[in-house]
């Protein structure tokens, strides 16, 4: 086949045609996700929340550029195929009818993730021994038809799923996960991961003029986070993709919508972000020095329970505080007392500002906080609350 048809096939396939994505979420960020999805200028349809994220309709150019602008979830799935299977000789020969080629780049070797659910084929090892090869075989041998693809060290998954023998079969397009922003290098202990930030920032109604204030910074999460939205950078732009090698991906369409995205960036801050750890601070710094839009954020090494908002920022703004908490299933006297001490500071010297902390435990939001409005989520193996109002 020549290149030519070989972009025709790819062309009349996979990108002229709408194709279903699926935006796995952690739990809790779900509805953030569609709210999300529904504000992108994107010509996205279907949008649904379904059990683990939320499912859409759009072309896969428009996909792209969904994974690179969303910030609640944690990955994309674009699905290539559905069928029903209830032998292994029928999800063989289903698997075999796939156009692998037209999808993943030419000689790749994909991962390969299968989850089962009351279906007949019930065994993920056994359906993975049958399914994997099946793949690599036909994209090795496609390697003639499509010379010209880059392969790069991104990681490609086949996720494969079945419920009630209904298979579905997708394609991970993010690689690495999309809570991963490409600029964070360096972390501290019990860091949080940045989808999570950005649902306590926006939970917290943080908006991009809004003065940011992190107090327990470690590396930074809250604060870079905070100074992408505040600078109105999208929070994939400077990282890459699994799409980014696929025969479907278009590179133009793609550096256009960046580009456009460039001309709105504007200057972040004011950010403060402290921390009593001269090692979280000197990590920070080093993840600041990265890029120059960061360069606005002020870092310094600050006992929280000594700092005055008011002599940092005239304007009012947000507070998010992600304590040392532990890991231990009921919070000790330490961790008690902490959280009373930190209740007692905000409501002393934070009167106005909008507060948005991470508790180990809901009742300890109770407790302590009793007019905060809680939302639960799950982190590091832990079930962890997150309490926001203004003090
Ligand atoms: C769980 S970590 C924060 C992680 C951070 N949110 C991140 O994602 O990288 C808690 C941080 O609080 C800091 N800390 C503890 N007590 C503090 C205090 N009184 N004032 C300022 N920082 C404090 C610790 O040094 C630690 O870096």
């Amino acid at each position: 086949m020549t290149t030519t048809s070989f972009t025709k096939r790819v062309k009349r396939r996979i990108t002229a045609r709408m194709q279903v994505f699926f935006a796995v979420c952690p739990p809790g960020l779900r509805s953030v996700c569609l709210r999300e999805l529904s504000l992108l200028d994107l010509p996205v349809q279907d949008i649904q929340l379904l059990p683990g994220g939320v499912a859409f309709s759009c072309k896969l150019n428009h996909a792209c550029v969904a994974n690179a602008w969303l910030r609640s979830p944690a990955r994309i799935l674009m699905r290539i195929a559905r069928f029903k299977a209830d032998r292994f000789h029928i999800l063989e020969k289903k698997l075999t009818a796939v156009d692998w080629e037209l999808f993943l780049p030419a000689g790749t070797q994909p991962a390969i993730q299968v989850t089962t659910h009351t279906s007949r084929l019930y065994h993920s090892d056994a359906i993975a021994e049958r399914c994997l090869p099946i793949i690599r075989a036909a994209l090795g041998t496609a390697s003639a038809q499509n010379p010209g693809t880059p392969l790069q060290m991104i990681p490609q998954t086949v996720m494969i799923r079945s419920e009630n023998d209904g298979f579905d079969i997708s394609l991970d397009m993010s690689g690495i996960p999309l809570f991963k922003r490409g600029i964070k290098q360096q972390v501290t202990q019990a860091p949080l991961r940045e989808n999570l930030a950005f649902a306590i920032l926006d939970a917290a109604g943080f908006t991009p003029g809004d003065p940011l204030i992190d107090p327990m910074c470690g590396a930074g999460t809250f604060a870079i986070e905070g100074a992408m939205i505040q600078a109105h950078i999208p929070p994939g732009f400077f990282r890459s993709f699994a799409f980014e090698t696929w025969p479907g991906f278009s590179q133009a369409a793609f550096a256009h919508a960046k580009s456009l995205a460039a001309g709105h960036f504007s200057p972040a801050g004011p950010v403060f972000a402290s921390d009593t750890d001269p090692g979280a601070v000197a990590a920070l710094r080093s993840n600041l020095a990265r890029h120059s839009f960061l360069a606005p954020v002020q870092a310094s090494r600050q006992d929280f329970f000594d700092m005055l908002p008011d002599r940092m920022s005239t304007k009012k703004g947000v507070v998010v505080l992600n304590p040392p908490y532990g890991r231990r299933l009921e919070p000790d006297q330490n961790t008690k007392k902490l959280y009373r001490q930190i209740s007692k500071k905000l409501a002393a010297d934070f009167k106005g500002w909008r507060v948005g902390l991470v508790f180990p435990k809901k009742h300890m939001a109770d407790l302590n906080h009793p007019g905060l409005a809680i939302f639960g989520f799950f982190h590091g193996g832990l079930d962890l609350a997150a309490g926001i109002g203004t003090i």
